[in-house]
Protein backbone atom coordinates (compact mmCIF):
# COMPACT_ATOMS: atom_id res chain seq x y z
CA UNK A 1 0.00 0.00 0.00
CA UNK A 2 1.48 3.07 -1.06
CA UNK A 3 2.29 5.29 1.93
CA UNK A 4 1.11 8.80 2.66
CA UNK A 5 3.90 11.70 1.91
CA UNK A 6 5.44 13.29 4.25
CA UNK A 7 6.35 16.76 3.67
CA UNK A 8 8.90 18.87 4.88
CA UNK A 9 8.70 22.22 6.32
CA UNK A 10 10.10 23.83 3.27
CA UNK A 11 7.42 22.40 1.67
CA UNK A 12 5.07 23.47 4.04
CA UNK A 13 6.32 26.66 5.05
CA UNK A 14 7.90 28.16 2.30
CA UNK A 15 8.65 31.83 3.59
CA UNK A 16 11.83 32.21 5.52
CA UNK A 17 9.84 34.83 7.99
CA UNK A 18 6.34 36.56 7.59
CA UNK A 19 8.27 39.56 6.76
CA UNK A 20 9.09 37.94 3.77
CA UNK A 21 5.46 38.32 2.23
CA UNK A 22 5.09 41.96 3.47
CA UNK A 23 8.44 42.75 1.72
CA UNK A 24 7.12 41.13 -1.37
CA UNK A 25 4.26 43.64 -0.96
CA UNK A 26 6.02 46.32 -0.59
CA UNK A 27 7.93 45.91 -3.98
CA UNK A 28 4.34 45.81 -5.85
CA UNK A 29 3.85 48.62 -3.94
CA UNK A 30 6.72 51.01 -3.70
CA UNK A 31 6.58 54.45 -1.21
CA UNK A 32 5.44 57.02 -3.77
CA UNK A 33 9.11 59.00 -2.14
CA UNK A 34 10.87 55.30 -3.46
CA UNK A 35 9.10 56.11 -6.84
CA UNK A 36 9.99 59.62 -7.25
CA UNK A 37 13.91 58.82 -6.03
CA UNK A 38 14.06 56.40 -8.97
CA UNK A 39 14.70 53.51 -6.92
CA UNK A 40 14.49 50.48 -8.80
CA UNK A 41 12.81 47.09 -7.55
CA UNK A 42 15.34 45.46 -10.21
CA UNK A 43 16.81 42.97 -8.26
CA UNK A 44 12.97 41.83 -7.00
CA UNK A 45 12.15 41.19 -10.62
CA UNK A 46 14.90 39.17 -11.83
CA UNK A 47 13.19 36.23 -12.26
CA UNK A 48 15.81 34.14 -10.79
CA UNK A 49 15.84 35.70 -7.37
CA UNK A 50 15.69 33.14 -5.04
CA UNK A 51 13.37 34.80 -2.86
CA UNK A 52 11.17 35.40 -5.44
CA UNK A 53 10.65 31.72 -6.00
CA UNK A 54 9.92 31.44 -1.90
CA UNK A 55 6.74 33.79 -2.36
CA UNK A 56 5.71 32.63 -5.57
CA UNK A 57 5.23 28.92 -3.91
CA UNK A 58 3.67 30.63 -0.87
CA UNK A 59 0.96 32.06 -3.03
CA UNK A 60 0.72 28.86 -4.93
CA UNK A 61 0.11 27.04 -1.47
CA UNK A 62 -2.36 29.81 -0.41
CA UNK A 63 -4.58 30.02 -3.52
CA UNK A 64 -4.38 26.05 -3.71
CA UNK A 65 -5.72 25.09 -0.05
CA UNK A 66 -7.73 28.38 0.81
CA UNK A 67 -11.31 27.48 -0.57
CA UNK A 68 -14.55 27.88 1.09
CA UNK A 69 -14.45 25.30 2.88
CA UNK A 70 -11.33 25.65 4.67
CA UNK A 71 -12.57 29.19 5.73
CA UNK A 72 -15.12 28.07 7.26
CA UNK A 73 -13.56 25.62 9.32
CA UNK A 74 -11.15 28.08 10.38
CA UNK A 75 -14.01 30.18 11.00
CA UNK A 76 -15.86 27.56 12.96
CA UNK A 77 -12.43 26.58 14.98
CA UNK A 78 -10.74 29.46 16.10
CA UNK A 79 -13.71 32.48 16.02
CA UNK A 80 -14.61 30.60 19.38
CA UNK A 81 -11.81 32.39 20.90
CA UNK A 82 -11.00 29.24 23.98
CA UNK A 83 -7.24 29.13 22.91
CA UNK A 84 -5.97 31.40 25.39
CA UNK A 85 -6.71 34.26 27.44
CA UNK A 86 -4.13 36.75 28.09
CA UNK A 87 -3.26 40.23 29.44
CA UNK A 88 -3.14 42.33 26.31
CA UNK A 89 0.80 43.41 26.85
CA UNK A 90 1.44 39.61 27.06
CA UNK A 91 -0.13 39.03 24.05
CA UNK A 92 2.55 41.29 22.51
CA UNK A 93 5.20 39.13 24.11
CA UNK A 94 3.08 36.09 23.03
CA UNK A 95 3.25 37.60 18.94
CA UNK A 96 6.97 38.26 19.72
CA UNK A 97 7.55 34.63 19.77
CA UNK A 98 7.56 34.47 16.15
CA UNK A 99 11.23 35.56 15.34
CA UNK A 100 12.19 35.89 12.67
CA UNK A 101 15.50 34.09 12.40
CA UNK A 102 16.91 34.21 8.70
CA UNK A 103 17.83 37.87 9.14
CA UNK A 104 18.03 39.26 12.84
CA UNK A 105 20.43 42.32 11.36
CA UNK A 106 17.92 43.80 9.10
CA UNK A 107 14.32 42.85 10.74
CA UNK A 108 12.69 44.35 13.80
CA UNK A 109 10.23 41.87 15.51
CA UNK A 110 6.74 42.09 15.50
CA UNK A 111 6.26 44.23 18.23
CA UNK A 112 8.48 46.87 16.18
CA UNK A 113 6.33 47.04 13.28
CA UNK A 114 3.07 47.40 15.08
CA UNK A 115 4.45 50.09 17.58
CA UNK A 116 6.39 51.91 14.04
CA UNK A 117 3.15 51.91 12.47
CA UNK A 118 1.16 53.07 15.45
CA UNK A 119 3.41 55.85 15.89
CA UNK A 120 3.80 56.58 12.13
CA UNK A 121 -0.20 56.94 12.62
CA UNK A 122 -0.25 59.07 15.47
CA UNK A 123 2.44 61.56 14.39
CA UNK A 124 0.26 62.61 11.57
CA UNK A 125 -2.38 63.67 14.60
CA UNK A 126 -4.66 60.98 14.02
CA UNK A 127 -7.24 60.24 16.18
CA UNK A 128 -6.40 57.68 19.12
CA UNK A 129 -8.62 54.73 18.09
CA UNK A 130 -6.31 54.76 14.82
CA UNK A 131 -3.18 54.86 17.18
CA UNK A 132 -4.74 51.58 18.96
CA UNK A 133 -5.65 49.91 15.78
CA UNK A 134 -2.10 50.50 14.16
CA UNK A 135 -0.42 48.81 17.32
CA UNK A 136 -2.97 45.99 17.06
CA UNK A 137 -3.57 45.48 13.39
CA UNK A 138 -1.00 42.44 13.11
CA UNK A 139 -2.17 40.50 16.43
CA UNK A 140 -3.98 37.93 14.08
CA UNK A 141 -0.36 36.52 13.24
CA UNK A 142 -0.50 34.71 16.44
CA UNK A 143 -2.09 32.27 14.70
CA UNK A 144 1.49 30.86 13.65
CA UNK A 145 1.61 29.97 16.99
CA UNK A 146 -1.13 27.93 17.26
CA UNK A 147 0.70 26.09 14.19
CA UNK A 148 -1.32 27.39 11.35
CA UNK A 149 0.78 27.06 8.50
CA UNK A 150 1.68 30.87 6.93
CA UNK A 151 -0.18 30.35 3.72
CA UNK A 152 -3.22 30.19 6.41
CA UNK A 153 -2.10 33.42 8.40
CA UNK A 154 -0.38 35.86 5.91
CA UNK A 155 -1.03 37.05 2.24
CA UNK A 156 -2.82 38.74 0.04
CA UNK A 157 -6.79 37.85 1.12
CA UNK A 158 -9.71 37.47 -1.48
CA UNK A 159 -13.13 36.43 -1.69
CA UNK A 160 -13.78 33.02 -1.68
CA UNK A 161 -17.45 31.46 -3.28
CA UNK A 162 -17.11 33.60 -5.97
CA UNK A 163 -15.29 34.46 -9.10
CA UNK A 164 -11.39 34.87 -8.61
CA UNK A 165 -10.27 38.15 -9.78
CA UNK A 166 -7.31 38.55 -12.01
CA UNK A 167 -6.44 41.34 -9.75
CA UNK A 168 -5.48 38.94 -7.45
CA UNK A 169 -1.24 38.37 -7.42
CA UNK A 170 -0.64 35.25 -9.30
CA UNK A 171 -3.75 34.42 -10.11
CA UNK A 172 -3.08 31.52 -12.47
CA UNK A 173 -2.49 29.39 -9.45
CA UNK A 174 -6.82 29.35 -8.59
CA UNK A 175 -6.75 26.94 -11.19
CA UNK A 176 -5.33 24.42 -8.61
CA UNK A 177 -8.28 25.35 -6.08
CA UNK A 178 -10.84 22.70 -5.99
CA UNK A 179 -12.90 25.59 -6.18
CA UNK A 180 -12.25 26.24 -9.42
CA UNK A 181 -14.32 23.68 -10.68
CA UNK A 182 -17.57 24.57 -8.98
CA UNK A 183 -19.92 26.42 -11.21
CA UNK A 184 -22.21 27.49 -8.23
CA UNK A 185 -18.80 29.64 -7.07
CA UNK A 186 -17.61 30.34 -10.35
CA UNK A 187 -20.63 31.58 -12.34
CA UNK A 188 -22.06 35.02 -12.17
CA UNK A 189 -21.38 36.93 -8.28
CA UNK A 190 -20.66 32.86 -7.06
CA UNK A 191 -23.09 32.52 -3.73
CA UNK A 192 -23.30 36.21 -3.16
CA UNK A 193 -25.79 38.41 -4.45
CA UNK A 194 -24.75 41.44 -6.31
CA UNK A 195 -24.08 44.85 -4.22
CA UNK A 196 -24.59 42.60 -0.75
CA UNK A 197 -21.73 43.92 1.20
CA UNK A 198 -18.13 42.79 1.89
CA UNK A 199 -19.64 41.91 5.41
CA UNK A 200 -21.33 39.03 3.94
CA UNK A 201 -18.60 37.78 1.82
CA UNK A 202 -15.90 35.61 3.25
CA UNK A 203 -11.98 36.27 2.30
CA UNK A 204 -9.70 33.58 2.44
CA UNK A 205 -8.40 32.96 5.94
CA UNK A 206 -6.18 34.71 8.05
CA UNK A 207 -4.58 37.27 10.41
CA UNK A 208 -7.20 40.34 9.40
CA UNK A 209 -10.05 38.45 9.75
CA UNK A 210 -8.88 36.93 13.07
CA UNK A 211 -7.73 40.15 14.90
CA UNK A 212 -11.11 42.09 13.32
CA UNK A 213 -13.10 39.37 14.91
CA UNK A 214 -11.00 39.74 18.19
CA UNK A 215 -11.22 43.60 18.70
CA UNK A 216 -14.89 44.34 17.07
CA UNK A 217 -16.45 45.57 19.91
CA UNK A 218 -13.56 48.13 21.21
CA UNK A 219 -12.70 49.62 18.15
CA UNK A 220 -14.97 52.18 16.21
CA UNK A 221 -16.17 50.85 12.33
CA UNK A 222 -13.61 52.69 10.64
CA UNK A 223 -10.71 51.08 12.57
CA UNK A 224 -12.52 47.57 12.29
CA UNK A 225 -12.57 48.09 8.11
CA UNK A 226 -8.78 48.82 8.36
CA UNK A 227 -8.17 45.72 10.50
CA UNK A 228 -10.68 43.04 8.22
CA UNK A 229 -9.35 44.77 5.46
CA UNK A 230 -5.61 45.41 5.34
CA UNK A 231 -4.75 42.56 3.10
CA UNK A 232 -7.09 42.65 0.67
CA UNK A 233 -4.94 44.82 -1.83
CA UNK A 234 -7.43 43.58 -4.96
CA UNK A 235 -9.93 45.62 -3.14
CA UNK A 236 -8.73 48.47 -1.44
CA UNK A 237 -5.51 48.95 -4.32
CA UNK A 238 -6.16 47.37 -7.22
CA UNK A 239 -10.80 48.79 -7.48
CA UNK A 240 -11.46 44.46 -8.01
CA UNK A 241 -14.57 43.02 -6.56
CA UNK A 242 -16.57 46.33 -7.00
CA UNK A 243 -19.76 43.92 -7.45
CA UNK A 244 -19.80 42.71 -4.08
CA UNK A 245 -19.88 46.41 -2.32
CA UNK A 246 -22.51 48.27 -0.79
CA UNK A 247 -22.71 51.85 0.07
CA UNK A 248 -21.04 51.07 3.18
CA UNK A 249 -18.15 49.69 1.88
CA UNK A 250 -17.81 52.43 -0.59
CA UNK A 251 -17.72 54.88 2.06
CA UNK A 252 -15.01 52.93 4.61
CA UNK A 253 -12.74 52.48 1.72
CA UNK A 254 -10.97 56.11 2.33
CA UNK A 255 -10.34 54.60 5.66
CA UNK A 256 -8.82 51.41 4.56
CA UNK A 257 -6.53 53.12 2.08
CA UNK A 258 -5.49 55.84 4.36
CA UNK A 259 -4.63 53.07 7.13
CA UNK A 260 -2.16 51.09 4.41
CA UNK A 261 1.07 53.23 3.72
CA UNK A 262 1.23 53.44 7.63
CA UNK A 263 1.46 49.42 7.21
CA UNK A 264 3.61 49.37 4.40
CA UNK A 265 6.04 52.23 4.35
CA UNK A 266 6.63 52.84 8.20
CA UNK A 267 9.32 50.45 8.15
CA UNK A 268 12.98 51.68 9.78
CA UNK A 269 15.70 50.48 11.20
CA UNK A 270 15.75 52.74 14.10
CA UNK A 271 13.26 51.46 16.77
CA UNK A 272 11.42 53.66 18.75
CA UNK A 273 12.22 54.47 21.92
CA UNK A 274 9.53 52.16 23.92
CA UNK A 275 10.15 53.80 27.70
CA UNK A 276 9.16 57.03 26.42
CA UNK A 277 6.15 55.67 25.23
CA UNK A 278 5.14 53.29 27.08
CA UNK A 279 3.01 55.39 29.17
CA UNK A 280 0.93 56.99 26.28
CA UNK A 281 0.25 53.09 25.02
CA UNK A 282 -0.66 52.08 28.14
CA UNK A 283 -3.54 54.88 28.95
CA UNK A 284 -4.30 54.13 25.65
CA UNK A 285 -4.80 50.28 25.35
CA UNK A 286 -6.60 50.73 29.19
CA UNK A 287 -9.02 53.41 27.13
CA UNK A 288 -10.29 50.67 25.00
CA UNK A 289 -9.07 47.07 25.30
CA UNK A 290 -10.31 44.76 28.39
CA UNK A 291 -7.88 43.78 30.97
CA UNK A 292 -7.16 41.08 28.82
CA UNK A 293 -7.57 39.10 25.04
CA UNK A 294 -9.12 36.14 23.86
CA UNK A 295 -7.38 34.06 21.27
FE1 LIG B 1 -1.03 42.51 8.30
FE1 LIG C 1 1.49 45.05 9.16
Amino acid sequence: MEQPRSFSEKEINPLESLDQWEDAVLERYPSPESIAAGKSTDEYRNYDNPERDTVREFYRLNHTYQTYDFVTQKRADFLQFNKKEMPVWDAFNFLNQLVDDSDPDTDLDQFQHLLQTSEAIRNDGHPDWMVLTGLMHDMGKVLCLFGEPQWAVVGDTFPVGCPYSDKVVYPEYFRNNPDYNKPEYQEGTGIYSSGCGLRNVHLSWGHDEYVYQMMKNHLPEQGLYMLRYHSFYAWHREGAYEYLLDDHDREMLKWVKLFNPYDLYSKNPVPPDWNKLRPYYEDLVAKYLPDTLKF
